[in-house]
């Protein structure tokens, strides 16, 4: 029988509810407090990135799990420069930099395209071009490179180009072709790639000081000229107690010229061995940057040169110095780890080993049975997600020329060297644990490289 003291029970058991679903929300909240650099970067919406080798991003599993669980960016060390990209005239490739774009793809993360055309780690071939045929070359490198990383959003078009003198920088580029290159990068950059944003990038120019206000002037001139410059990159490669005290008054004149900013290399180096004191100063200056690109609303992040000192760039080019990131050699987060983490509004906890990035939506297994010219090749698509698969599109890019001749369990079709395989009528479901399987025969000359990357349906898959 309805009553109306059951009426007032239902209202009070209603107001009941209502209390635990609000003391859910309050006892939530806290344990949801961002303790890792991506999580309390992105409540800030910046970006917190790392320079990734290939090496260790390919093999170790500590190297990879930091990388994917703290950062919501990555460069490129080496695997995007010119001199890895096209060693040879119009002649690329692309596994190292597909590499890092696929593992970003399969983390959630960006990638920030570095670099374009700069005087170092550029081929022989390129230097010693003649005047006249320099700045084809540029053009087309700048149009494929761009092209074929489409995902990336950002990039550094010319980095370095002036010197430590305040002038354009004494380069290979400079002597053939004079100032005038820099404005063609950008103008051949914004036409290969019209929405990606094109950066300027620089060491030493980090505070005020005559090489920064080369540039304030150099680009507020080409911005004048209609150049399509968006944004000044920092590096900051700097020293422990070196951090210029302008440097956020700095970064905002550039804001302020109507460009974005972005720390884009940072490590703070001290002499090693490292002790107590160097560490907690070294952490004090991570903060002071970090600090710096926050108090500016133009900048739109920091990316770190590295993050272990396992592997870093110091102390082969600086002897004597090191221990210039925010883990040690063995993984273990530094004070400037928790400094930086701090400064980005996040709070010290334990973050927990994060996802596994060994396990995307897929994996692949692409295994050759190779004779002179011909191989056959067999593709097992596994289906790690957690949604069932109803139909498929397999695309991959031959590293080498190589090329189908003939397909089965799927429909092949090859533009260029990149192949599409989609599913028949019989193999198209794959439940979540299951794979199917399909093949072909193809030609080869000169080698037979497997391909770095397969995308799925357009997500990326990792290699098993
Ligand atoms: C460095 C890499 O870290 C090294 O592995 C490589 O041997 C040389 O280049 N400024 C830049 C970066 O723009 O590309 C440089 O990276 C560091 C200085």
């Amino acid at each position: 029988m309805y009553t109306k003291d059951t009426a007032r029970l239902l209202a009070r058991l209603g107001i009941v509810a209502l209390l635990a679903a609000f003391g859910l929300i309050l006892t939530t909240t806290p344990s949801q407090a961002a303790s890792t650099l991506r999580a309390a970067a992105a409540e800030k919406n910046i970006v917190i990135g790392t320079a990734v080798a290939t090496g260790p991003l390919a093999s170790e599993t500590a190297y990879r799990t930091t990388v994917a669980r703290e950062f919501n960016s990555l460069t490129a060390e080496n695997a995007m420069k010119w001199d890895t990209v096209e060693p040879s005239p119009n002649s690329f490739n692309w596994s190292g930099g597909d590499a890092v774009v696929n593992f970003a793809a399969a983390n959630g993360q960006r990638v920030y395209g570095h670099t374009l055309v700069w005087h170092s780690q550029a081929p022989s071939w390129v230097q010693n071009l003649p005047a006249a045929e320099l700045l084809p070359a540029m053009r087309n490198h700048i149009t494929k490179v761009m092209q074929h990383y489409s995902t990336v959003d950002s990039w550094d078009v010319v980095n370095e180009v002036i010197g430590d003198n305040a002038a354009y920088r004494d380069s290979f580029w400079y002597q053939k072709l004079g100032s005038s290159y820099i404005a063609e990068a950008f103008r051949a950059a914004r036409a290969a790639n019209p929405s990606a944003k094109l950066y300027i990038n620089d060491y030493n120019i980090d505070g005020v000081n005559a090489k920064s206000t080369m540039y304030y002037n150099m680009i507020r001139d080409l911005k004048a000229q209609g150049v399509p410059i968006d944004g000044i990159g920092f590096q900051a490669h700097l020293i422990v107690g070196g951090v210029p005290g302008d440097m956020r008054a700095n970064l905002q004149r550039f804001a302020d010229l109507g460009l974005d900013v972005r720390i884009t290399e940072l490590d703070i180096r001290m002499q090693t061995p490292s002790d107590a004191t160097k560490l907690a100063r070294q952490a004090t200056d991570y903060a002071a940057v970090v600090n710096a690109c926050l108090g500016v609303s133009r900048c739109r992040g920091i990316t770190i040169w590295g993050f272990t000192d396992k592997y870093s760039w110091v102390p082969d080019v600086f002897p004597g110095q090191g221990a210039a990131l925010i883990y040690d050699a063995n993984y273990q987060a530094k004070p400037a780890y928790t400094s930086t983490l701090t400064a980005l509004g996040g709070t010290p906890g334990d973050p927990g080993p994060g996802p596994d990035p060994g396990t995307g939506p897929c994996r692949i297994t692409y295994r050759t049975n190779d004779w002179q010219g011909g191989f056959t090749g067999s593709v097992t698509i596994a289906n790690t997600g957690t949604a069932a698969i109803s139909s498929w599109s397999l695309v991959w890019t031959f590293p080498s020329g190589q090329t189908v001749s003939q397909g089965w369990n799927g429909t092949y079709s090859q533009s260029g060297t990149t192949v599409t395989v989609r599913n028949v009528s019989y193999n198209g479901s794959i439940a979540p644990g299951q794979s199917t399987q399909t093949g072909f025969n193809g030609t080869w000359t000169g080698s037979n490289p497997a391909p770095s990357a397969f995308t799925l349906n357009g997500t990326a898959c990792t290699l098993g």
